[in-house]
């Protein structure tokens, strides 16, 4: 799909894989509204694409905050592809096995908030999309839009502990392909990308050295954490190639924990 004359929404849109996709797809010339509540590296990265891409704060647990960043991206040019990449506001508590050794169990309101961030937010952003994208004239290949989400390989084989960012993250794999089935007829394509363990922000709190030493010997070839632009890569691919639809992508250099 060529996106030279429309915008494109990225949610998480100043983090490590929505930044990385941000600079490859205003590459491409699009327009891109870097949604996110992370103002400074947001504000910065809009200027640095200096192409007509904006920063807009957005809060992707409020619908209405969703709405407005799908209008802003729509005033700057058709909506061709949105690329759901965000974090989330911290659970209410610290979670862990479903029942632990001490007998606790996970509390119902950190499942709950777990699939408010990483699943009920990416129907939320990928619905109010693909509602702007239908409004779209369609391009010389009949399509109107791509949406593009991130899974994560704990949606195939999560680790203890990890049940209801798993259940979350297989919710987006079972999404890609029933979103690609109701929006097939609106030349809408739905894809997700499932990275294994890639050196983000997400690792800040750990310090890069200390994620790199523990989490690049589990993976297979390269021995390494993967780079957030070998996600944009895909994410560049996943646009283009209007014969990539309805599936999942594992990204992970062969890691299976
Ligand atoms: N990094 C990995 O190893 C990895 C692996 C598998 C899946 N993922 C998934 O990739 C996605 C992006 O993660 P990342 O690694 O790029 O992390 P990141 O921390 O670099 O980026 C996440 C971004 O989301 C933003 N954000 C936080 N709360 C928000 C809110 N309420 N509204 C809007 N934006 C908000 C943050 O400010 C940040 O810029 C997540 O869904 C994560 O689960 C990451």
């Amino acid at each position: 799909m060529d996106i030279s004359n429309g915008s494109v929404l990225i949610t998480g849109g100043a983090g490590g894989f929505g930044g990385a996709t941000a600079r490859r797809l205003a590459k491409l010339g699009a327009k891109v509204v870097i949604a996110d509540v992370a103002d400074e590296r947001g504000a910065a990265l809009a200027a640095e694409l200096g192409n007509g891409s904006v920063y807009l704060r957005t809060d992707i647990m409020s619908e209405d905050s969703v709405v407005a960043a799908v209008e802003a991206a729509k005033a700057l040019a058709p909506l061709r592809a949105a690329v759901i990449a965000h974090g989330g506001p911290p659970p209410p508590d610290k979670g862990g096995r479903t029942v632990g050794r001490d007998g606790s169990r996970v509390s119902l309101a950190h499942f709950a908030h777990t699939i408010a961030v990483y699943l009920t937010s990416a129907y939320l952003v990928s619905s109010v999309a693909a509602q702007a994208m239908a409004g779209n004239e369609p391009l010389d290949s009949n399509q109107r839009g791509v949406i593009i989400n991130t899974a994560s390989i704990a949606g195939f084989e999560g680790q203890p502990g990890q049940v209801p960012y798993g259940a979350a993250k297989g919710g987006i794999i079972a999404m890609a392909l029933n979103l690609a089935r109701d929006l097939a007829p609106l030349g809408i394509r739905s894809m997700a990308i499932a990275p294994g363990t890639f050196l983000t922000f997400a690792y800040a709190m750990m310090g890069d050295d200390k994620a790199k030493e523990t989490f690049g010997p589990l993976v297979l070839n390269p021995k390494r954490m993967g780079e957030p632009d070998e996600y944009a890569m895909l994410a560049q691919q996943i646009v283009e190639n209007d014969f990539l639809n309805s599936t999942t992508i594992r990204l992970d250099g062969g890691q299976r924990f």
